[in-house]
């Protein structure tokens, strides 16, 4: 069903007494989606551990099975996957609907584009807006047919493979994961070494799992920042074992929300530390934020972290634009970390922001006005004025259907005068399900509004 078919879920968060205890922020997103996509495409089974159950992953799940893999989840929370195989997949019996999932339409596409099968993609209305021809592009390159489209290159979409697709070198137009990793997916189904080169590195997780799975990669350096990658295609991929870190992009809502509420300590376990996730870390502490990283260790060849975070007096700072993506999705909740900062905070080069489940940089923008924080868009640059821990709150905030819009304006509802009410809860499911009744648990005050 559509998520615009259902009824909205507007919540209201108002501060109260500090924040205390521990919690684990649920599996990591991206590789929840990569590690279902790489069982679909390896021969055996795969077993993932602490893979999210967010809506966005569910689809990825149902997808998955469209095309041809037996996906289930045991009864110790473990999921199975039993791969149909590069060059295996059959075309599925009907349209492949990703709800919210950018993640997991774009990824698939160049999966479901790179063999000779015919797929329907479609979402609700948020991924009905976003822009898929960053996607089709190469693809066309590679040999794929857009049999259909929405205009503008948008879902719904059907494409249809070559009966051999094409290994080509591109240069991703945008600083995108999104868009390294569908081209490097439909480059397994080709019959030569396709390369991808970016100007500036973004989240690994793909090239990681290539390695996992059996697949020959190999990762080089590119100018100042950038990477070129490569891969073999139609190698053999043989089922493994997944085990999926906590994600910093869910960890980041509690974490700001103890920063900014008075008095607050409080431990977030397991989070994964993946240089190229961790911006906001970075960016927090130089505002002054109290973060210690204890316990470091490994886990699913993931560096880990459980991070204990003090209430601090946070300090205006610039963000570079460089910074961007490895904090892309944390800009909403650090604009929240800025309105109680001392000073104003820049944040530089963000325009990949207003092509998310929501158009971020509006979203955010307005959000903090309803809260009375001065702000301003500069081209691609925020600007909020700190308020130094004086926000008033009390306006509504329109989500857009947008779960980090949601999430992070509850955040702040927690240490403004006023609180905050945001008109729909309902999209936090896509990626942090547990998000209300763990931060309930840690005395927050968030209720139905
Ligand atoms: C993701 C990449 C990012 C990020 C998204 C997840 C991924 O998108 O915003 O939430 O898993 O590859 P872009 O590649 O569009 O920047």
């Amino acid at each position: 069903m559509p998520h615009a078919d259902r009824a909205a879920s507007p919540l209201a968060s108002a501060p109260g007494g500090p924040l205390k205890g521990r919690l684990r922020a649920p599996g990591d997103k991206s590789i929840s989606h990569r590690a279902l996509i790489f069982g679909l495409l390896a021969l055996g089974e795969t077993r993932i551990e602490g893979l999210l159950e967010g809506e966005d992953v569910l689809r990825t799940a149902a997808a998955c099975r469209a095309l041809g893999a037996t996906v289930i989840r045991d009864r110790e929370g473990r999921w199975r996957v039993r791969g149909a195989g590069i060059g295996g997949l059959v075309e599925p019996p009907g349209v492949l609907d990703f709800g919210n999932a950018g993640t997991g339409a774009r990824l698939m596409m160049g999966v479901a584009g790179s063999h000779p099968i015919r797929t329907t993609f479609d979402g609700d209305a948020s991924l009905r807006k976003r822009p898929m021809r960053r996607i089709l592009d190469p693809l066309v390159r590679m040999g794929t047919a857009v049999v259909g489209e929405a205009e503008g290159g948008r879902v719904p979409l059907t494409l249809r493979g070559p009966r051999e697709t094409v290994p080509i070198v591109y240069e991703t137009p945008a600083a995108s994961a999104q868009i390294k990793s569908a081209v490097l997916l439909a480059g397994l189904n080709s019959p030569g070494r396709t390369t991808v080169v970016e100007r500036q590195a973004t989240r690994d997780h793909t090239e990681r799992m290539l390695r996992l799975f059996g697949a020959r990669v190999s990762v080089e350096p590119e100018g100042a920042a950038g990477r070129r990658i490569a891969v073999q295609g139609q190698p053999t991929l043989r089922g493994t074992g997944v085990i999926v870190p906590s994600d910093p992009s869910s960890a980041a809502f509690p974490l700001v929300a103890a920063l900014v509420t008075p008095g607050s300590e409080v431990v977030i376990e397991g989070v994964m530390m993946n240089p190229l996730r961790t911006g906001l870390i970075a960016t927090l502490l130089e505002m002054g934020a109290e973060i210690e990283r204890l316990c470091e260790r490994e886990e699913g060849g993931e560096t880990v972290a459980d991070l204990r975070v003090r209430a601090s007096r946070l300090a205006g700072v610039e963000v570079p634009a460089s910074r961007a993506p490895s904090m892309i999705d944390e800009y909403p909740v650090l604009a929240v970390a800025a309105a109680f900062a001392h000073g104003p905070t820049r944040m530089r080069g963000l325009h990949e922001l207003r092509v998310k489940e929501s158009d971020r940089l509006a979203a955010v923008a307005a959000g903090l006005a309803a809260a009375g924080v001065p702000n301003a868009i500069e081209g691609d640059d925020l600007v909020v004025e700190g308020l130094g821990g004086k926000v008033r709150g009390g306006g509504t905030v329109a989500t857009h259907l947008d779960h980090r819009i949601a999430m992070a304006f509850l955040v702040m509802g927690l240490a403004a005068r006023e609180g905050m009410r945001i008109d729909d809860g309902a999209m936090i499911a896509t990626s942090f399900p547990s998000f209300v009744p763990l931060m309930r648990e840690l005395g927050a005050e968030i209720r139905d509004a």
